[in-house]
């Protein structure tokens, strides 16, 4: 349908049906089997269910189509439905979660993995992904750092863009959350941010900025207030920076119930109130609240709301409507037969996704890749197939490969020998499900203890497999402690009793302290949560059929006291220095200022050895570059992969520039001998900040770069920007 097609049928549409396009209702209107991800708002009205524009949480063609059906026969201008639902990281075949992916520093992968999601969404008779979250999470106590690519805003764009890019080959689109959700003070979900204007625009907005470029067809409001206005009725956020300055075109939806929060938040007397300051803010689709619904119609017969700027918004999500074809056909993906299965190239897929996202922080007398001899795999994660996040709910567990079952396949059952060793959880974990009591929790822990120690007995190598369970992060997961649960502390305790080597493999979906299990590990490595090939890419890798080599996208702390963390802090006037004194400089007494591990760390079974680092001159002008160059040899004799790292630091600025960004990265693939010229332009564009006059510009003056392996590490090289 062409724009003066759409704009004639919004003229001949009532101020009700206009309105109702603007809703959004949850599927389990439709649908008693719909995923419920927020809390629900009460039963909407029949007239609501005939007339809202788009719905939440439901999937599958059969289920769909019948809805579809129904609905268009009702509605008076015969406007199509639109199903959305979260795939976040994985549909049917479910890949490594965000964080995971985020480690993999391989934005070409990304984009083949959304466009995988989005293919079996697709066929399912999904329309629209609220995902990528864009979000930049610099604190692991926020549970939602799981749904992040990380801490690192070049790292976050790139994976953004990838994911839009990826997604939009076959349904829509939603970056979210705008803006700034990762910020919530304390690590705490929902709650409010304080964020200066440039903090909020360069590290923050960023990586929005750079998926918005892609085109998505919906940008979602987040629940947060930041500096004291809430998201959601922002007009300095949503018309300002969203609509003028990154010149998003497309359908800007609220997040669950966010308008009718902005009541709680006490910046809206009522409901009514909340549907006008979403309205005035821009928020074209009120999810779930049913302030809109409630109110609009009233709200635009009173004059408050102008019936143009309603018209506008209906516009847009009929634009929207249109551009997914739906127009044409109503029942797109809604055959019978097209429901998605999982393939093999699906799966090989996400088996390569998760060996790229696994992260080896430590290899003592190199414990990886496992030898042919005896090894016992032990923990809670060992033998179980919920290895997917509290996002991937599409996504059935039964299809997912274990580790235990993976190493069966690779040993054989009989040479390899599997025990629990503890309860996921310790008694009365609060998990975003609720409590976890288990009756006899002491007993069966003992029971399950003692057989974990006849088994590591028998083995030459235990591979522990611990970390926290999907339910304890994702959304309203906050905590105030990294630690394992203390259960399985006790655990790897105990077996380091039995002197038996330790490879001790982390699944979780957050930063973990993890200094203890480090000095009792032998081998150390981040497993995230893998997903549906997830038995199968641990294994490739603790094999040694491919080499580890996924790089931290966030930094580990030592304690929880250090968060929120990240490596691109700013400089202070009395900088720790390497060595003592350190009376009166900033740091803490008790603690490191850095990172366990640091940002952008990965260790291989290969080495790597970096020479040669030079910049192709000692001064540019903004319309010049440099080329900055790195010769990398692996030295080592196993075939490796590895994520070369440009950082640059403004030495001196009119606001103060972090020690170290990110500015670019490149992954190789290096046979045992080979070597390779890693080089990176540099750009002024790549310079710029948010000045102390309130402007994007670079300035002149000395800047350092490093082309190294991590975010600590490198030789120090200089130039001029004149
Ligand atoms: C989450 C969003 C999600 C939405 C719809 C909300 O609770 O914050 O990320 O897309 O629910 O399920």
């Amino acid at each position: 349908m062409d724009r003066k097609k759409l704009e004639a049928l919004v003229n001949d549409m009532s101020l009700e049906e206009k309105v109702m396009q603007l809703v959004q209702i949850p599927g389990s209107e439709y649908d008693s089997d719909a995923e419920i991800t927020g809390v629900e708002r009460g039963q909407a009205k029949d007239r609501v269910k005939r007339l809202a524009g788009s719905t939440l949480g439901i999937w599958g063609s059969r289920r769909l189509r019948k809805i579809q059906e129904e609905y268009m026969k009702e509605h008076p201008h015969h406007i199509p439905l639109m199903f959305m639902l979260d795939v976040i990281h994985g549909h049917k075949t479910v890949l490594p979660c965000p964080l995971g992916q985020g480690a993999g520093f391989d934005p070409g992968a990304v984009k083949k993995g959304a466009e995988l999601q989005a293919r079996e969404a697709a066929a399912d008779g999904v329309h629209a992904t609220f995902s990528p979250m864009a979000d930049l999470c610099r604190d692991a106590r926020w549970g939602r750092i799981m749904e992040s690519t990380g801490e690192d805003k070049l790292l976050n764009s790139r994976m953004s863009a990838a994911m839009v890019e990826g997604y939009q080959r076959h349904i829509a689109a939603c970056v979210k959350h705008f803006a700034a959700y990762g910020a919530a003070e304390g690590g705490r979900d929902y709650n409010n941010t304080e964020l200066s204007e440039h903090t909020l625009r360069e590290p923050y907005l960023r990586a929005y900025g750079e998926a918005i470029k892609k085109d998505p067809a919906m940008v979602m409001t987040s629940f947060n207030s930041i500096n004291g206005i809430p998201a959601t009725g922002s007009t300095f956020l949503m018309k300002k920076i969203l609509r003028e300055e990154f010149g998003f075109k497309g359908v800007l939806i609220s997040d669950w119930g966010a308008v009718g929060e902005l009541v709680n938040h006490g910046y809206a007397e009522d409901q009514k109130d909340a549907a006008l300051k979403a309205m005035r803010a821009g928020v074209d689709i009120d999810m779930c609240s049913g302030c809109y619904s409630g109110y609009l119609e009233e709200l635009v017969k009173e004059g408050t709301v102008s019936p143009e700027v309603l018209d506008e918004a209906v516009l847009r999500v009929l634009n929207m409507k249109n551009d997914l074809g739906l127009f044409e056909d109503p029942f797109r993906g809604l055959d019978e037969d097209s429901t998605p299965v999982i393939t093999e190239e699906g799966r090989l897929l996400a088996r390569e996704a998760v060996t790229e996202s696994l992260v080896l922080l430590e290899n003592k007398e190199k414990a990886l890749p496992l030898r042919k001899e005896k090894n016992a795999f032990i923990g809670p994660f060992a033998d179980t197939k919920r290895l997917q996040s509290s996002w991937a709910f599409s996504g059935e567990d039964e299809n997912t490969v274990s580790v235990s079952e993976a190493a069966a396949e690779v040993y054989g059952a009989e040479n390899i020998k599997t025990a629990a060793g503890c309860t996921m959880f310790d008694q009365d974990a609060v998990t975003a499900r609720g409590t976890c009591h288990i009756d006899n929790w002491q007993e069966e822990n003992e029971r399950l203890l003692k057989e974990a120690l006849e088994t590591a007995e028998w083995a030459d190598t235990v591979i522990l497999c611990l970390g926290e369970d999907s339910t304890q992060s994702g959304e309203a997961t906050s905590k105030v402690s990294l630690q394992l649960p203390a259960v399985q502390l006790k655990l790897i305790k105990e077996v380091k009793k039995t002197g038996k080597r330790i490879v001790t493999l982390i699944f979780s979906g957050r930063p973990l302290e993890l200094k203890e299990v480090r000095e009792l590990s032998d081998a150390l490595m981040i497993c995230w949560l893998p997903g549906t090939e997830g038995g199968h890419g641990v294994l490739d890798v603790i094999s040694g059929k491919t080499s580890p080599s996924g790089r931290l996208p966030v930094s580990l702390p030592y304690t929880v006291g250090q968060e929120p963390l990240h490596y691109d802090a700013y400089p202070t006037g009395r900088p720790k220095p390497e060595k003592g004194p350190f009376e009166y400089t900033s740091r803490y007494l008790d603690c490191e200022n850095g990172a366990l591990y640091p940002f952008g760390y990965g260790l291989s079974y290969t080495s790597f050895e970096y020479s040669d680092a030079r910049l192709s001159g000692e001064k540019m002008s903004a319309r010049e570059t440099i080329t900055a160059s790195v010769k990398v040899r692996n030295t080592g004799n196993m075939k490796g992969s590895v994520t070369v790292q440009l950082y640059i630091r403004d030495v001196t600025g009119s606001r103060v520039r972090p020690v170290r960004e990110l500015a670019d990265f490149k992954k190789i693939s290096l046979n045992p001998g080979a070597e390779e010229v890693v080089s990176f332009e540099i750009k002024e564009e790549m310079l710029r900040f948010w000045t102390a006059e309130e402007k994007w510009e670079s300035e002149a003056g000395k800047f350092r770069v490093w082309l190294c392996d991590s975010s600590v590490d490198g030789e120090m090289l200089e130039f001029r920007l004149v």
